[in-house]
């Protein structure tokens, strides 16, 4: 490991842990508890008064950088494009961009349509340019996109080191492992805990092989070879136990191993790289996370921390909420934005029904509503909502209140949604650096890259480590 380069680390997460810890309030906040808890009244009064006045479409051109012709947000004439900003709001922004990790799009971005075209592209079905159609059955775009630039990389990490053999952990339906088996000939053991993905993997699996055969006949190079392990693994296991869990004491003694995980959630991530750092037969990993608010608290003790990981950011903590802010997506919410102001409204709904909650003892309740629930009208969605917890439909004169408070308040709590957006890249760059720095510690070489178009998979930032 080069001194500088840990140095570098260190020092670019121990700024974001200090700016993070600067705007705590606003990164555990829940968007839910918008009204009962008062979150907009916390904010520095310069930044309340000079956001009353300044419209969404202004606030996405001076806080996000994000010029769109098409955004369909703005009601309110009242309000302008162009208000002066105070300068702690623009430090704050231009701050939390000099601390996230570049998400910059990958360089063949047109085989998927950009934003607005893009997530519709995935939904309605485009397909991904240069992916054999052969991979492409059963599998939607965003998928596509992802297992082709991935298997890439993976690609390159097995030619780096001389490394045929891949265990995909967490492989769902298989199609990255399939394509890893069928495109670039790598034998590869996928590991999946939930059964019937497993079922649905084995008959793709049929389908594409009856296709192979047919396509290029008598051609074994183009014959892959993929075996499938039913396995939760158990965070807690050592690399040997986990190891013989699929590998014959044979092959684990001969072979060496490429670990591989797209979008492993959660702790899956984190009990990959411990396995890799820990195992001698593990040489390459190519990893990308996702679901950070799953991972294990540190104030689970028994349990192996999900974050931090590593040994120099060990007193630092992200709340649950943090975590989950990490996951959320600047690009995604802006097609959201562009969708228009209905669409933007059920934040601010489902705010102004906590404040029914509380009065009833309720904090937070899980709702198990219907999606299509949030595209009826208020009255009906409020109806929904309160009945899925037993709390009674609301009365005159509740109702005239929470009409109120949503046709005052809706753009605050937009705005007060996207300010909490503009951190969470940081948070984001913060659990990766981590995870960088637990592998740095160990002399182990890593880097971070993003390798998926932000707009179609915002996860995309790519951990890979070779020992
Ligand atoms: C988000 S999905 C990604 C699936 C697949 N890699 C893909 O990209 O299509 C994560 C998968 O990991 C599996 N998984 C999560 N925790 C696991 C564990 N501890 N052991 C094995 N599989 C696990 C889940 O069942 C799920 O199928």
């Amino acid at each position: 490991m080069s001194t500088s380069d840990f140095a570098f680390y260190l020092q670019w997460s121990k700024l974001l842990c200090q700016f993070l810890d600067m705007h705590q309030p606003l990164m555990d906040s829940y968007i839910i508890e918008y009204f009962t808890e008062s979150h907009w009244n916390k904010l520095p009064n310069s930044w309340q008064v000079s956001l009353s006045k300044i419209s969404l479409q202004g606030f996405c051109h001076q806080m996000l950088k994000i010029d769109s012709p098409s955004l369909n947000i703005d009601q309110s004439h009242s309000k302008c494009t162009a208000v002066i900003l105070p300068l702690s709001l623009l430090a704050f922004s231009a701050t939390a961009a000099s601390l996230s990790y570049p998400y910059t799009p990958i360089d063949d971005k047109d085989t998927i349509e950009p934003l607005g075209g893009g997530g519709r592209a995935c939904e309605y079905g485009s397909q991904v340019s240069g992916l054999s159609h052969l991979f492409r059955r059963h599998v939607k775009p965003k998928k596509q996109h992802e297992i082709k630039e991935l298997a890439k990389i993976i690609n390159e990490v097995c030619e780096n080191t001389k490394c045929c053999n891949v265990i995909d952990l967490g492989c769902g339906q298989g199609h990255l492992s399939r394509y890893l088996a069928y495109h670039y000939q790598l034998n590869v053991i996928a590991v999946e805990a939930v059964s019937c993905h497993l079922k649905t993997a084995l008959l793709y699996d049929k389908q594409i092989t009856a296709d192979i055969e047919k396509t290029f006949k008598n051609d074994e190079t183009k014959k892959g070879n993929i075996s499938y392990i039913e396995q939760m693994i158990d965070p807690e296991a050592g690399p040997e136990e986990v190891m013989s869990l699929f590998l014959s004491s044979e092959s684990k003694k001969r072979e060496e191993y490429v670990l591989v995980g797209l979008h492993t959630c959660g702790n899956l991530s984190t009990t990959m790289l411990r396995l890799f750092s820990e195992s001698e037969s593990i040489t390459g990993l190519v990893s990308v996370g996702c679901c950070y608010m799953k991972l294990f608290k540190t104030e689970e003790p028994h349990l192996p921390s999900g974050y931090p990981m590593s040994s120099s950011l060990a007193n630092h903590r992200l709340s649950y909420e943090a975590r989950e802010l990490a996951c959320h997506s600047k690009e995604v919410y802006m097609k959201r934005l562009q969708e228009g102001s209905d669409h933007l409204k059920i934040h601010s709904w489902r705010a102004a029904l906590e404040i029914i909650f509380k009065k009833n003892g309720l904090r937070r309740p899980q709702l198990k509503i219907p999606k299509r629930v949030s595209k009826l009208p208020f009255n009906n969605y409020a109806a929904a909502v309160l009945q899925s917890v037993n709390v009674s439909h609301l009365n005159e004169s509740d109702m005239v209140m929470i009409n109120q408070l949503i046709d005052d308040q809706w753009q605050n709590i937009v705005m007060y949604f996207l300010l909490r957006l503009v951190i969470a890249p940081c948070i984001e760059t913060l659990i990766l650096l981590d995870r960088l720095l637990f592998l740095k510690e160990k002399n182990i070489k890593c880097s971070l890259q993003p390798v998926f178009n932000p707009l179609v998979s915002p996860r995309n930032l790519v951990l890979t480590a070779l020992k």
